[in-house]
């Protein structure tokens, strides 16, 4: 190929990749600058400091306060004693910003040169960060780039808020309307008779999730499905002598998570849940010899340690009888 059809390709590719939509698309290869720009800002601008960014732009004085007071603003070189994140670590440099600002009345910061962080396509947002949050840094990024959300389209700041306060992360407290703000048919899961209590502040949808990512299916917590369980209900882990054979590996075989008409957070009503699984059968009342062959709803009355156990049945086997 000649040099100037191969400039000319050059030139076309760049014109075309301006359009950040296309950098969600497969296969982008962005000419450098240009994906620089997306993360870094301007290439003709220059950092000039918080001194000058918050002295000149005054406009943020609770902003600045915040951010001082946040574990960013915190955030100090030992050898230099200057900060390690300021406004442009995120924004971008910020001289064209300033420029002219306070010679005369009328020139005012000029904003549109910073990063336009709510423009960028969300993994070039969620880059902003990254440039200093890598998952050796942080690990509970180490799954991020795999996962469910990474791969959606949200980014950080879908989730963490940096200007509401001094407080970079999430509170416990506001996290499920967080969440249910996209994932609103969890929260009718959670309104359900018998549900985990998140209503109630007790527990938090991080306490079974990693919205950062996860080796397991549905961005959960803990190495096996029965794991992200028995965190909490250690009692029920075994191992037993007698075990429910290995259904108790999911616990998902018999509850729900989130919410479920059928207490304890069951997946159906007994004796329908047993009898997916099992033929049910008679049992001869101890009380009443007239009484022969009561076919008894609740399994559990009897077969009370239905997560297994260490105590033999009358019968040498396990049957869940005894606790
Ligand atoms: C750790 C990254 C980060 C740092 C550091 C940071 N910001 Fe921001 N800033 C953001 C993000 C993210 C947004 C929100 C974009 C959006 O609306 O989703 C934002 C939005 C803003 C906004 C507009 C939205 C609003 O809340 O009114 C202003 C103004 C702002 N930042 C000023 C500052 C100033 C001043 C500093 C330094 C004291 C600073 N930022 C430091 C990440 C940062
Ligand atoms: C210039 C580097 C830098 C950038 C850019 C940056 N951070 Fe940080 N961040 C830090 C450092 C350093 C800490 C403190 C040490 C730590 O907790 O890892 C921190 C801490 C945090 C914390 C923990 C706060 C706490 O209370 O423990 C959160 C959450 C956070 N950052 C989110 C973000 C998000 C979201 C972005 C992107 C908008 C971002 N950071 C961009 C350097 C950075
Ligand atoms: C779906 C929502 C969501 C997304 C997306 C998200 N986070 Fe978080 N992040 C949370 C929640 C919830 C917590 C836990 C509460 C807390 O500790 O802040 C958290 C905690 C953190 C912490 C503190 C970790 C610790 O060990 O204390 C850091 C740092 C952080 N996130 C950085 C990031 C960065 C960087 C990104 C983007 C790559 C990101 N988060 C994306 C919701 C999110
Ligand atoms: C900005 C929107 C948004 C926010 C906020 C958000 N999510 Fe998501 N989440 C998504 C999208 C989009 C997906 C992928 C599509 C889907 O499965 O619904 C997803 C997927 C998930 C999945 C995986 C579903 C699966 O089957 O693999 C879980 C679990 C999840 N989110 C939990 C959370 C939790 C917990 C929070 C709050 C800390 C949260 N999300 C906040 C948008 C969001
Ligand atoms: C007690 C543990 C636990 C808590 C607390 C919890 N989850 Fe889940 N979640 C699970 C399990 C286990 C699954 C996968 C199996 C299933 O669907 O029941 C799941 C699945 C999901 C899914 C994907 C499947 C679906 O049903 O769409 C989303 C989204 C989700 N959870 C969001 C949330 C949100 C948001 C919160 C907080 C309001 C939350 N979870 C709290 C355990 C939990
Ligand atoms: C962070 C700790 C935690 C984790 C993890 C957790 N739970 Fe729970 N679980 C609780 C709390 C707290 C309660 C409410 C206990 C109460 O109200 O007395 C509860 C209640 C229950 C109940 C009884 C509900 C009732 O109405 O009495 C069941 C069943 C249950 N959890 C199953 C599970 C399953 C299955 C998982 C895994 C998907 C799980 N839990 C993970 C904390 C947890
Ligand atoms: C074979 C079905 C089945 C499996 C699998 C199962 N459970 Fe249960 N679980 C039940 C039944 C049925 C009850 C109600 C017992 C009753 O009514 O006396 C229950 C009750 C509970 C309770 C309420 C307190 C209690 O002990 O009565 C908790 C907590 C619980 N299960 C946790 C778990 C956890 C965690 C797992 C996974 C390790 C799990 N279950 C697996 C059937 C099951
Ligand atoms: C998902 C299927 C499944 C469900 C639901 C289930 N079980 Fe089981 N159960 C099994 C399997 C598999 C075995 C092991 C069978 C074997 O070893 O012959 C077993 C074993 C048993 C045994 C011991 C049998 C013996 O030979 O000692 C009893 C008793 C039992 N289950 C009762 C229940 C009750 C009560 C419920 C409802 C609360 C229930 N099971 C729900 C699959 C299930
Ligand atoms: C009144 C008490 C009682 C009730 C209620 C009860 N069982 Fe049983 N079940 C027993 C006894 C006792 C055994 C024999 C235990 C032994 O010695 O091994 C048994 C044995 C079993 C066995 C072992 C296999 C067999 O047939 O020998 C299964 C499976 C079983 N029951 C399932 C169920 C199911 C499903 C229900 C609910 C529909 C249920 N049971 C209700 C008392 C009860």
């Amino acid at each position: 190929m000649k040099p100037k059809f191969i400039l000319f390709l050059g030139l076309f590719a760049l014109v075309a990749c301006t359009d950040l939509q296309q950098l969600r698309s497969d296969n982008q290869i962005h000419p450098v600058r240009e994906y620089e720009q997306l993360i870094v800002g301007r290439l003709d601008a220059n950092y000039v400091g918080d001194e000058n960014c918050l002295g000149k732009c005054h406009k943020h004085e609770q902003i600045r306060k915040d951010f001082q007071l946040s574990v960013h603003g915190e955030q100090i070189s030992s050898d230099t004693e200057l900060p390690l994140v300021n406004c442009e670590s995120c924004h971008g440099p910020g001289s064209l910003a300033i420029e002219g600002v306070g010679q005369t009345e009328k020139d005012k910061c000029k904003f549109e040169t910073l990063l336009q962080l709510e423009q960028l396509p969300a993994q070039a947002q969620s880059l902003i960060c990254l440039k200093c949050h890598s998952a050796a840094s942080t690990p509970v990024l180490t799954y991020w780039n795999a996962s469910t959300h990474a791969n959606n389209d949200v980014s950080c700041f879908d989730c963490h808020e940096l200007h509401k306060g001094p407080q970079q992360k999430v509170s416990r407290k506001e996290m499920a309307e967080l969440c249910f703000k996209c994932h609103s048919d969890i929260r009718a899961a959670f309104e359900q008779f018998s549900h985990h209590p998140i209503p109630e502040r007790k527990i938090a949808c991080i306490d079974c999730h990693d919205p950062h990512g996860s080796p397991q299916d549905h961005l959960l917590r803990g190495i096996t499905p029965k794991e992200t369980c028995t965190r909490c209900h250690m009692e029920v882990q075994g191992p037993f002598v007698f075990e429910h054979a290995d259904i108790t590996e999911n616990c998902d075989n018999c509850h729900v998570s989130h919410g479920s008409p059928n207490p304890p957070l069951l997946k159906s009503s007994q004796p329908f849940l047993c009898l997916q699984c099992h033929t049910g059968h008679m049992v001869s009342s101890m009380n009443d010899a007239n009484m022969k062959g009561v076919f008894y709803n609740r399994c559990t009355d009897c077969h009370s340690s239905i997560h297994g156990t260490d105590i033999p049945s009358a019968s040498g086997g396990g049957s869940f009888i005894a606790r």
